[in-house]
């Protein structure tokens, strides 16, 4: 029987970390697992199902004998090694924006589009974070009532911006409990940014560098890929992204406006009970909707708060939660790789 020899590059990070977890249980057949990271962490030990095994250097050749590389180390790593891993014969799943959009690189969320696995060339890329969540909660309605508009906006969690975001966020919110007055901000909103500000006890309507009209790279990456992966250049997407100071799990407030007159709330909630990866937590009677401490090392996307708007006929409004780093990167790119199994499409090296 077939088995793999899988990559993680970026395996010491706050999502590749989770790619271990999620390999740890995955149905995809393993036959090693190589962790791959920069010079400085070359040594560590990583437990990986009872055993240990150390960090290696990110190198060309690192990539000799692997079959499936999954890629969480940043933009520009995977601009400078995607390619030498494909050259040998590797298949490529990138977590970083840096091939989402370029043409011939299906953009992939397994419950939507995992047809679009059969264009591969070597490499394919996952969504971004918080597009993939409400691609998860909008396909459905999509599918049985046809979606005209989103409006998103989103409640985004630190650890969507790596360890060192974690750790920054961590400190101030203990220097702020000790009184103390200088909160240093070095990281958020955006490391490569001119200015940075403290998020501890904040919200910060800045995620990425801004860009073009006013939005941030954040926002064009939810219009643009949530297009892309719906296959529907006309779709009308808005969004505003915003980072609060929540460990894990993103939160998003989205309004739609869908094609067909007359569907109920509980329409949607039926084709949402049914759809695959959602779990329906709307009980306002019971006070029962998601929240990221509940929806935190789960793999599914929850959805509540679904309300017609009080203006337009075919206007909705949820309320969609999910593990941004489940879901929304480690758990979704494994889900990529059991896909390309499972559809026979990764090449063996060994
Ligand atoms: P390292 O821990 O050795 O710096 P996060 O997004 O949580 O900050 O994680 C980023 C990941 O990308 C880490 O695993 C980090 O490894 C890895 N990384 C950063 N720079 C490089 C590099 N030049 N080569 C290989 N891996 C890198």
């Amino acid at each position: 029987m077939v088995s793999y020899n899988v990559a993680i590059v970026g395996a010491t990070g706050a999502v590749g970390e989770k790619i271990k977890e999620m390999l740890e249980t995955t149905s995809l057949p393993l036959n090693k697992v190589v962790f791959l990271a920069s010079k400085r962490s070359v040594g560590k030990k990583i437990r990986f199902k009872g055993d240990f095994f150390e960090v290696e250097e990110l190198q060309a050749d690192s990539f000799e004998a692997i079959d499936i590389a999954i890629f969480s180390a940043g933009g520009e790593i995977s601009k400078q090694y995607a390619k030498e891993a494909i050259k040998r014969g590797c298949v490529v799943i990138d977590n970083t924006s840096a091939f989402r959009m370029s043409e011939g690189v299906p953009l992939v969320v397994p419950e939507v589009n995992s047809e679009a696995l059969k264009q591969h060339q070597g490499l394919i890329a996952n969504p971004n974070c918080s597009t993939i969540q409400m691609m998860v909660a909008l396909e459905p309605i999509h599918q049985m009532f046809g979606l005209e508009r989103i409006i998103v906006s989103t409640y985004q969690a630190v650890s969507g911006a790596g360890m060192s975001a974690i750790n920054e966020l961590k400190q101030q919110a203990q220097d702020i409990l000790d009184g103390k007055e200088e909160i240093e901000a070095t990281i958020l909103p955006c490391s490569g940014d001119k200015k940075h500000y403290p998020l501890a006890f904040n919200a910060l309507a800045q995620i990425d560098v801004f860009s073009d009209e006013g939005y941030t790279n954040e926002e064009w990456k939810m219009i643009n890929e949530s297009k892309k992966i719906m296959s529907d250049q006309a779709l009308k997407v808005s969004a505003t992204c915003v980072r609060v100071p929540v460990m894990s799990g993103h939160s998003e407030s989205v309004y739609i406006e869908i094609e067909k007159d007359d569907v109920s709330v509980n329409d949607i909630k039926e084709s949402l009970e049914k759809a695959p990866g959602v779990v329906l937590e709307d009980n306002p009677a019971e006070q029962i909707y998601p929240q990221p401490l509940t929806a935190v090392d789960k793999t599914d996307v929850f959805v509540g708060r679904i309300r017609k708007d009080l203006d337009s006929n075919k206007g909705f409004h949820l309320w969609v939660v999910s593990d941004n780093l489940l879901k929304g990167a480690a758990f979704n790119s494994v889900q990529i790789a059991e896909k390309l199994h499972e559809m026979n499409l990764v090449k063996v090296n060994q």
